[in-house]
């Protein structure tokens, strides 16, 4: 069974469970986004804060030159506090709070991607207190299936997401009349984790449709905004640690019908940190049932939570050990029968004390982490520090 690798003799001193995040592998795939993106000249990646807010990644991620996208004001102030520069912040969310609005006005950040009127007219009102004029792209829904987990699948009609493609007209008549507003671009994000290459062709296409229909009501915008969702493989995260950026911009560059001087944007963010983390637990027992083996892992669904809350596979290897491979269901120590990370999973035999990977958990791992059970958050170790 091919294993990742992993410094396990250094692993040995470390309370578990504990993130492990390949700084190495990390910065190639920020290599392979810049290699891609400088290819076309005018595509910006703004990387995706939710994914993954750890300071030393999110300082990496700002020291190759990504902008950040921001879901909140405090995504907004530890984008900034690790060196994202303001004017490349965009700001996305449902239901930014009026303090949150003023932060991105105070800090001048590049964009507020407003996804209602009732949003749009509150930064309007609150710019207009400040004697400013703020930058808007409108989220659009553009109503092209992801095909993807229906809790992660954002781009469809009726979503809490976005502006409904029949609302639109009218959304962009108030906003000729606002004074404190300035439309400098429209967005769109349909879901993550998308593998399928056709729905991103939907999603350009789509998007075509749309600027043909805000050339006829005569707005012209800068900038287009795509969304993140690129997908990673969770089966193979040995053969295939970077995902195929090249495959995912050449869709956007080769579909997108650009008007002059547009610059077109990204917001990727499981596909810029997923493969580079890692949580690192131990065997606690492993417990002999009538029909089934345990084992029993002291992480649980509080240090990763995709198994319980998405069904989500992550491929999980047994490092200690190279015995002939048995079936276990491989549990946490959470009381509530979800916390549960793999059934049936091919394990090279487990003993107590083995440490055990869960691969690909660098996106939405450590982020997401809960201290339900009073348990205590893991620690972080890196590759280059360890
Ligand atoms: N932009 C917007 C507006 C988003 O809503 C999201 C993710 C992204 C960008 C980044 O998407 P990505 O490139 O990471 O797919 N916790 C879930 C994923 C939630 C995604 C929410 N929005 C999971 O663990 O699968």
């Amino acid at each position: 069974m091919l294993k990742g690798t992993f410094p396990i003799e250094k692993f040995k001193s470390l309370e578990t469970p504990f993130y492990y995040y390949d700084m190495d592998l990390l910065q190639k795939t920020l290599d392979a986004i810049k290699d891609e993106t400088g290819k076309y000249g005018c595509f910006h990646v703004h990387y995706a804060v939710k994914a993954n807010a750890n300071p030393r990644i999110l300082s990496l991620i700002a020291s190759n030159g990504l902008g950040a996208d921001c879901v909140s004001g405090g995504e907004i102030q530890a984008a900034l506090k690790a060196g994202f520069p303001a004017d490349k912040i965009v700001f996305a969310g449902v239901g930014k709070a009026d303090w949150e609005i003023n932060l991105g006005l105070e800090e001048n950040i590049f964009c507020f991607n407003v996804e209602s009127l009732a949003e749009l007219r509150v930064i309007n009102e609150l710019a207009g207190r400040k004697n400013m004029k703020a930058d808007v792209a409108l989220r659009i829904n553009p109503e092209v299936d992801a095909h993807t987990h229906a809790k992660i699948t954002t781009g469809m009609k009726e979503n809490k997401f976005g502006i409904n493609l029949g609302l639109l007209g009218g959304v962009l008549d108030e906003l000729a009349g606002m004074q404190h507003v300035r439309l400098i671009g429209i967005h769109c994000h349909i879901g993550s984790q998308i593998t399928d290459m056709s729905a991103f062709r939907n999603l350009a296409i789509r998007i075509n449709e749309i600027q043909d229909e805000l050339d006829k009501r005569g707005f012209h915008v800068e900038n287009l905004n795509m969304g993140g969702g690129l997908g990673i493989d969770y089966y193979h995260p040995n053969h295939l640690p970077i995902p195929s950026f090249d495959n995912y911009f050449a869709v956007f560059s080769s579909l997108l019908k650009l008007r002059e001087g547009q610059q077109v944007h990204f917001e990727p963010g499981r596909s810029v940190v997923a493969q580079c983390g890692t949580l690192i637990s131990r065997v606690l027992y492993v417990k002999e049932g009538e029909v089934k083996k345990f084992v029993i892992l002291d992480a649980g669904f509080t240090d990763l939570i995709r198994p319980a809350m998405y069904d989500a596979y992550h491929r999980i290897e047994n490092l200690s050990s190279d015995e002939d491979v048995e079936l276990y269901d491989v549990v946490g120590p959470i009381c509530e029968s979800s916390d549960v990370f793999g059934k049936d999973v091919e394990l090279n035999k487990a003993h107590r004390g083995d440490f055990i990977a869960l691969r690909s958990a660098g996106a939405y791992g450590e982020i997401m982490a809960s201290q339900y059970n009073c348990r205590k958050l893991p620690k972080a170790y890196y590759s280059d520090q360890i």
